[in-house]
């Protein structure tokens, strides 16, 4: 409307030159915000309907993305049915939708995402197998193992009450898939994190380290993190999800090692995404508030293991509060662009699971080197750093 008036404030008189000033208006709004259906937007619009290249609605919650020989792997949570309240989670409001899978997109421009299928399906007709229907399988990662050339997916898997917390792993040959599905444990039985203390270490009421030591640790969100050297890193939520561990992995990434540490102990944070800037490692993490949005957590560290310093809220202006209304899931780094990062994040429908949003944001950093995180309508790559 205001280039219209401005427009309409200096043209000559003439219905064609009126025609053209229209119709060069409408087509540049096309350009810059695609109409639904076209499939090939030329710019991120967080929390809009995102569609992928056959013009269908790109269908991959709490995902993350792999970078491999040129291309972006976009794995997420199928969602699709109906949205159903079980019983067991009443209380806190835990809505879900049978499980279906991990599907997978590809990209070489992040804008435009081809639909790649279900990599990693889900197993009707056996109750007892993780990828049950009416189980859960959340926030899939996968890493590329350049020793054993495998692609290898971490997925938090859990029976629909929530009690399991388990961490499930994949392995394929190919970025996308198909996935052979290996089992999921409980990370690190039989070892103690290298900073607990005596009283970490005696069983007591509330101590759930100690109740869990022989069993393996809770792990229910989760998120793996590749550093420069090769060793990966997994971080979940556990001790019923006040308090989040770190853990390196085995070298081919399939297990992990023993070797661990409780941060932000009693900070009660999930939905971590972790990434590496000018040598230092971040996280961007929320709150426990199930599907609902919370303020989110920033921290920053030396090392993957830590010891972690939490930097506040990275979100700046209207609705920071609520992480602009969504839930951090990962932070991809732009190939080629040091110091470019996307921020990834899922704007949930609790009751319309399927119809859950992504949310895009270009991650900044403050002068003192925090993590920010501002509202943008619309951006283009061209935003980021390096560009
Ligand atoms: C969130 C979590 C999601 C999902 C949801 C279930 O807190 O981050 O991955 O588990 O709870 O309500």
């Amino acid at each position: 409307m205001l280039i219209s008036a401005i427009l309409a404030s200096r043209r000559p008189p003439g219905s064609l030159f009126r025609f053209v000033c229209a119709a060069c208006f409408v087509a540049g709004l096309l350009a810059a915000r695609p109409a639904a259906g076209a499939g090939l937007p030329p710019e991120f619009t967080p929390g809009e309907l995102w569609l992928d290249t056959g013009g269908h609605p790109i269908n991959a919650h709490g995902g993350g993305l792999l970078y491999q020989a040129g291309v972006y792997y976009w794995y997420g949570e199928f969602k699709t049915g109906r949205t159903y309240l079980p019983d067991c989670n009443k209380s806190w409001g835990g809505t879900r939708v049978d499980t279906v899978g991990v599907s997978c997109y590809s990209s070489t421009n992040l804008l435009n995402w081809k639909n790649e299928g279900i990599v990693l399906p889900a197993v009707p007709g056996d109750p007892q197998h993780d990828l049950f229907p009416g189980k859960v399988l959340e926030r899939p990662k996968v890493l590329y193992n350049r020793t054993t050339q495998q692609f290898v997916m971490w997925m938090h898997v859990d029976t629909t009450d929530y009690a399991a917390a388990r961490c499930g792993v994949a392995v394929s040959p190919r970025p996308a898939g198909p996935y052979k599905y290996l089992g999921s444990f409980r990370p690190n039985a039989d070892a103690w994190p290298e900073d607990a203390t005596a009283a970490d270490k005696t069983p007591a009421a509330k101590n759930c380290l100690a109740r869990d030591f022989h069993s393996g640790q809770m792990a229910r969100d989760l998120t793996v993190f590749q550093d420069d050297d090769g060793q990966a890193y997994l971080f979940y939520s556990s001790e019923e999800n006040p308090t989040m561990h770190v853990t390196l992995l085995t070298e081919d990434y399939l297990h992990a090692t023993g070797k661990y540490r409780r941060i932000f102990q009693g900070r009660s944070m999930e939905a971590p995404a972790v990434f590496k800037h000018a040598g230092r490692y971040y996280l961007i993490a929320s709150g426990c508030t199930a599907w609902a949005p919370n303020a989110a957590r920033s921290a920053v560290a030396d090392h993957p293991l830590g010891p972690w310093t939490e930097l506040g809220n990275p979100c700046l202006g209207a609705d920071s509060d609520k992480t602009f209304h969504s839930q951090s899931t990962f932070v991809l780094p732009i190939a080629g662009r040091p110091g470019a990062f996307i921020f990834m994040a899922d704007r949930w429908n609790q009751w319309n699971l399927p119809d859950s949003r992504y949310l895009w944001l270009p991650l900044e950093f403050s002068a003192a080197g925090h993590p920010r995180l501002s509202w943008r309508d619309h951006w283009p790559l061209s935003a980021l750093p390096g560009s």
